[in-house]
């Protein structure tokens, strides 16, 4: 069983090592001695959540994720502590390895203290990054600002004026002296940018032949268009009135909605790639047989009284509206979808955006031959209340300016005003949010933070680095920023600090972060597993999808 294997040595020596033979999950590989079993499954490819191992160091098994099972043996061990026997038989990627992971990840989870995404990103039912967006106005940097927004609103001129604004409701800061004016930046980044020249048109991805007809051009209609044109397909949208923009146009006063501001949202359509026809009645001088044909998919996003449309296309209705599935907007007949009061009756304008936008990503997942209903919800740890105490301590050192209570005219916003609002913001995404690897692990091994939940850890931020941010609540122990620091010699460094559950990573003596970190910034923040140590910037980053598509090059190994 043993193989033989030549390398060269340093006096170009030719030596004969014998290697050693593992089965990982019935997969045969030959390791030179000394290797772990984590090592051989790395080679492999396969992924083994092994998340305080740090290669080329000894380990630490402090975070008991990596565990595996060997065939001969009832214990579950970590692997990148467990060296490879000659001829070892290894079960990975079985039930009862995987169960114990996620046990593991959900105790590394029970007292974690800190969120991935924004109290007001959660609630935003666009799921806009509005922490972002903050730093990016409070940075005067417009134009990366309008590219944040627009990633998640079709409409923010619209939205920034008529939107019932939940996201400031759930605002953090909100209990202690006023939620973050989340909804007026919104309004000027986008006023702003229509006045720019360049205006910014949003990228879109390349044509994938594919062809939408949307049937009404009210909000969901046009945020559904939108994101479908940046998806790459083509679009052709039909409203029964010579004006785009349905009950846009109705529902509001020219106060509160200036109809240019629907000219100028349905314009950057248009320089999308948009094609609008009015004048055409679904059911009279349009046919959904007719439309069916002519394109892959059909939405209908006819507003509200759609019940009564619905029973002469001979689809299902209730008394609200056209009948589609949960989470999927499908009716029941193949390729045609509804969204927004065509669905819901009269709703609230945001939730038929919201439906809009789901429309487009189910749409484009049909074209694409995926599950219609997606991969499930993106993981994410909320740290639920924040007690006043640990606010007070969070806004102590952060903008004190007051919120503005905008009047409904509105017409004094200017840049000033909206940065000084923008520094408000406490900014309570995790700036890892991308890469870190224990939600990257937490959201594979569908981990659930609250079932081990104890008494979380204090939140607190250790800001007085220039560019560096400590989240003690978000450290898992690994002890890498440790061994960094400790090797480059530095006078303070960090150090692990309290006992056994409680031990965690901090500066001794309680000295400011830029003395133990002279050296070592940027190499303790990348090799930080979480966001524990971060780039006080770095949740500028623009790929938020890292988490679910896979890709966490950017992560610490
Ligand atoms: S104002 Fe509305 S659309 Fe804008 S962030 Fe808040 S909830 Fe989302
Ligand atoms: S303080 Fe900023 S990041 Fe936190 S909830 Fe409010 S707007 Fe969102
Ligand atoms: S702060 Fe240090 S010990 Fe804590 S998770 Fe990050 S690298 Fe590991
Ligand atoms: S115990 Fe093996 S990586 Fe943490």
């Amino acid at each position: 069983m043993t193989g033989k294997r030549r390398i060269r040595g340093i006096a170009d020596e030719v030596l004969s090592v014998s290697m050693l033979t593992v089965w990982i999950d019935n997969e045969r590989i030959e390791v030179e001695p000394g290797s772990t079993v984590l090592d051989a499954a790395r080679r492999l490819g396969i992924d083994i959540p092994a998340l305080c191992h740090w290669p080329g160091r000894a380990p630490v098994t402090s975070c008991m994720a990596c565990l595996v099972r060997v065939e001969d043996d009832e214990r579950l061990v970590p692997s990148c502590s467990l060296p490879v026997r000659d001829g070892m038989h290894i079960q990975s990627e079985v039930a009862e390895v995987h169960d114990a992971r996620r046990t593991a990840i959900e105790l590394l989870l029970s007292d974690h203290a800190g969120d991935c995404l924004a109290p007001c990103h959660r609630i935003c039912p666009l799921h806009m990054n509005i922490p972002k967006m903050a730093r990016q106005i409070s940075e005067g940097d417009l134009r990366s600002a309008i590219q944040t927004v627009r990633e998640d609103i079709a409409l923010p001129s619209i939205l920034g004026r008529v939107c019932h604004h939940p996201c400031e409701g759930g605002c953090r800061r909100g209990p202690h002296d006023g939620a973050v004016t989340v909804q007026q930046m919104e309004r000027y980044v986008a006023d702003e940018d229509f006045a720019a020249e360049p205006l910014y048109t949003p990228t879109r991805q390349p044509d994938t032949g594919k062809r939408v007809a949307v049937v009404g051009t009210g909000v969901a209609g046009l945020t559904a268009g939108y994101h479908l044109l940046r998806m790459g397909h083509s679009c052709g949208l039909y409203d029964k009135d010579g004006d785009i923009g349905g009950s846009l146009r109705s529902r509001y006063s020219q106060a509160e909605l200036p109809c240019e501001v629907v000219d100028a949202e349905v314009d950057l359509m248009r320089r999308l790639g948009a094609a609008f026809f009015s004048g055409a009645r679904l059911g009279q001088n349009l046919s959904l047989g007719e439309l069916r044909a002519d394109f892959d998919a059909v939405l209908l996003a006819t507003g509200q009284g759609s019940a009564a449309l619905a029973k002469e296309l001979g689809i299902a209705s209730d008394e609200r509206g056209i009948v589609v599935a949960p989470r999927t907007c499908a009716t029941e007949v193949e390729g045609v979808f509804a969204a927004g009061e065509a669905v819901r009756g009269e709703c609230l304008l945001v939730r038929a955006a919201a439906d809009g936008k789901l429309a487009a990503a189910v749409i484009n997942r049909l074209f694409r031959g995926e599950a219609l209903a997606g991969a499930g919800k993106e993981f994410s740890s909320a740290m639920g209340r924040v007690a006043e105490t640990e606010l007070s301590r969070i806004i102590e050192g952060q903008s004190q300016a007051a919120r503005v209570e905008w009047g409904t005219n509105q017409s004094f916003i200017s840049g000033v005003d909206l940065r000084t609002q923008a520094t408000r913001c406490l900014h309570c995404d995790c700036r890892k949010a991308d890469t870190c690897r224990l939600r990257h692990y937490a959201q594979e091994y569908q981990a659930n933070p609250r079932k081990y939940r104890t008494q979380r850890r204090d939140f607190s931020q250790q800001d007085d680095h220039p560019f560096v941010l400590y989240e003690p609540g978000k450290c898992i122990s690994c002890g890498r920023c440790v061994s960094l620091c400790s090797e480059a010699g530095g006078s303070l460094g960090l150090t692990h600090i309290g006992r056994g559950f409680d031990v965690r990573i901090g500066v001794p003596f309680a000295e400011p972060l830029q003395g133990a970190l002279e050296e070592t910034a940027e190499e303790c923040v990348a090799a930080c597993p979480t966001g524990a140590l971060s780039r006080k910037q770095e949740g500028t980053s623009s790929c938020r999808k890292s988490i679910l598509c896979r890709c966490n090059a950017a992560g610490a190994d």
